[in-house]
């Protein structure tokens, strides 16, 4: 008996494992460390005249654009992303990204 419960949990444990990897990152999560970047793209990732918008890019762009302003291969002369990602893990990334990715975005 104890096997067969045990057989199940299991099972059911690979199927959530296997589905976060699929999605890629935890929109949820994601939403929660939005917060800090909702100052300048706002709460809806639309941005303004200065702020490219994020709603509805891309998830794996949005990462590498992150991993990019990370290491500085991509310039950000005023300095404004890099203090936003200097703290980001790749998962928090992933997360960040795969929340804005589900935001609609009307010019896309
Ligand atoms: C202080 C204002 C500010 C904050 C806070 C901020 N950003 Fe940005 N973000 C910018 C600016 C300005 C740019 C454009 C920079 C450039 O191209 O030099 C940008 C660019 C980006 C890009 C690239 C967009 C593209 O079209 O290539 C992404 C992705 C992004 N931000 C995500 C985030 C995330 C995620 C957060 C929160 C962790 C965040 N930003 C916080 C100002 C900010």
């Amino acid at each position: 008996m104890l096997t067969k419960k045990l057989i199940i949990a299991m099972m059911f444990f690979l199927m959530l494992v296997a589905g976060s990897v699929q999605a890629g990152g935890d929109v949820a999560r994601g939403q929660e460390l939005a917060v800090d970047c909702a100052d300048c793209h706002g709460d809806d990732g639309l941005g303004d005249e200065d702020i490219p918008a994020i709603a509805g890019m891309d998830a794996a762009d949005q990462i590498k654009q992150l991993m990019a302003f990370k290491s500085g291969e991509r310039p950000d002369e005023e300095e404004n992303m890099v203090d936003s990602v200097e703290d980001l893990s790749e998962q928090d990334m992933a997360d960040l990204a795969a929340y804005f990715a589900t935001l609609p975005c009307p010019e896309k």
